[in-house]
């Protein structure tokens, strides 16, 4: 490891995996609650499952961003951190913040969270994604505010690459639009407007920046190429993402009581989001094609690279199939939504971050790539998990398709819970290969433990 600061990237890493698969096992178990409904009732009930399972993918996946920008940044800028300590002081207030809140969810209701920690002095609570007590929403803008000082510090300190830029550019996009979470009008449709540029803009704009800049990082790594040539990439997919994810906000304008021009607008830019992922998976290959050397670490190689072609499926194809009006107004908030939150949540955020822990661990652990079983293993854990995510997406889509047939499509429309019976067929199923999909994760867990042989190791 070519600076030691970068070691304060191991235990974020670490933190998100075990938050992972605390996220999934809430997962499996609303997937069984749609089966048999009063499974857990009273002890989880669907609502509280449900908002375990969306903090903590939010929660996670911002501990492997923050571990990430920790081992690229160093690198880059060619210099060590400007303050390890602070980077490790943020990690337990985070976790604390974080492990808090989820207990504050689980063991009271959330009127009396909302009770006592003050919400009616400063009301943000309630709203989807951004649940936390407001409290914690301030204690998270406090540790994102550090670690943009830490990263700027040293990005300023040292090199300035494009890599370094994008990657700080999408990190005071995600804080600032963090920062909305405090706003929150009585008016439900000025409430809804807003929470969508924190969500939309995350999601297709700042986030998206993050993602490049590892998927640029990792290229550039396991490939040889030239930096010149992934920084001339780089400019072209930033200059896409912000030209169709800003006004591509209208996507979520038809049906909340804006004015009417959005669907126009919604449906135009939006059309347009699925080409920067696009982008990306023409690009990963394009410097896959390239390469100068076979690098040893096969197995993040294969992660990157497929985390370019699911979140071109899911986010740009499964995303593109339902954001014109006219077919939104059919499919607005069905199954066909879950469809594609789940594709594209996997395969542009959460792969993407695999792919940097698969990358970065070996060497944060002292060597450039895992022994070859452990890699063949991690391997095997990328098909299951994405395999039984592929087909959780499909047999939602279907569920998704049916629902909206029967409920808003037909002549004679049926009534929802009468549909949800009509489809329960795929609801088992999706049970199924959401348990694949854990199988996949505790294999990729398994092969951080398998033993490591001094032969193992070969060079770039
Ligand atoms: C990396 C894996 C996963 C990610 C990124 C993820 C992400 C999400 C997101 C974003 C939502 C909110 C959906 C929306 O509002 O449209 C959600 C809800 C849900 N997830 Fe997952 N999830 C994952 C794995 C799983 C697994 C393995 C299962 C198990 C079957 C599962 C079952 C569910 C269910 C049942 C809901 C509630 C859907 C509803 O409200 O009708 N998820 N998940
Ligand atoms: C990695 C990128 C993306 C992620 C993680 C993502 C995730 C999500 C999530 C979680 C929702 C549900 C929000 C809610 O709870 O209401 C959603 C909704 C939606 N997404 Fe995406 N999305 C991505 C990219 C895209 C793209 C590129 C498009 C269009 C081309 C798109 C089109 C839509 C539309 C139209 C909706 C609203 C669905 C409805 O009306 O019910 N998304 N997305």
């Amino acid at each position: 490891m070519p600076y030691s600061s970068q070691a304060v990237a191991k235990p974020y890493f670490i933190v998100a995996i075990v938050l992972f698969c605390v996220q999934i096992l809430f997962g499996l178990m609303m997937g069984v609650q749609y089966v048999i409904g009063d499974f857990l009732f009273p002890l989880i009930p669907f609502n509280i499952a449900r908002l375990v399972h969306t903090t903590l993918l939010i929660i996670w996946l911002l501990f492997g961003f923050m571990g990430a920008a920790y081992f690229i940044v160093p690198a880059e800028s060619k210099r060590e951190l400007h303050n390890p300590k602070l980077a490790k002081i943020l990690f337990w207030i985070f976790l604390s913040a974080s492990i808090l809140t989820i207990l504050g969810y689980l063991l009271i209701s959330y009127a009396t969270l909302a009770k006592i920690t003050g919400n009616h002095f400063w009301p943000t609570m309630g709203r989807e994604f951004m649940e936390h007590p407001t409290i914690i929403k301030i204690c998270i803008i406090g540790v994102a505010g550090g670690f943009l000082y830490n990263i700027a510090m040293t990005i300023f300190q040292g090199r300035k690459t494009v890599i370094n830029m994008v990657l700080l550019t999408g990190f005071i996009g995600l804080v600032v639009l963090f920062l909305l979470t405090l706003y929150n009008p009585d008016n439900l449709v000025v409430s809804k407007y807003y929470w969508w540029w924190s969500i939309h803009l995350w999601l297709k704009g700042v986030w998206e920046f993050i993602m490049v800049a590892i998927l640029a990082f990792i290229l550039m790594k396991v490939t040889g190429v030239e930096r010149d040539v992934v920084e001339k990439w780089l400019y072209v997919i930033i200059v896409i993402i912000v030209m169709s994810g800003l006004i591509g906000t209208g996507q979520h304008y038809y049906w909340i009581g804006t004015p009417e021009y959005w669907q126009w607008w919604g449906s135009i830019f939006s059309a347009l989001e699925p080409l920067p992922f696009f982008l990306m998976t023409v690009f990963a290959f394009n410097m896959y094609n390239r390469r100068r050397h076979v690098h040893p670490n096969q197995a993040a190689t294969l992660w990157v690279l497929g985390t370019t072609v699911m979140a071109f499926l899911g986010a740009g194809i499964l995303g593109f199939l339902h954001t014109l009006a006219p077919i939104n107004y059919y499919t607005h908030g069905t199954q066909i939504t879950a469809a594609h939150s789940h594709l594209a949540f996997y395969g542009a955020y959460v792969m993407i971050v695999l792919s940097m822990i698969s990358y970065a661990m070996p060497i944060l652990r002292g060597r450039i790539n895992n022994s070859n079983r452990s890699q063949v293993v991690e391997m095997w854990s990328f098909w299951l998990m994405t395999i039984g995510m592929i087909f959780m997406a499909l047999f939602i889509s279907a569920a998704g398709i049916l629902q909206v047939y029967l409920q808003r499509v037909s002549e004679i429309p049926i009534p929802f819970m009468v549909v949800q019976e009509n489809i329960s067929l795929f609801y088992k199923l999706r049970a199924l290969a959401g348990l694949i999909f854990f199988l996949g994760l505790i294999v990729y867990i398994i092969s951080f433990f398998l033993k490591y042989e001094e032969n193992d190791e070969s060079s770039s």
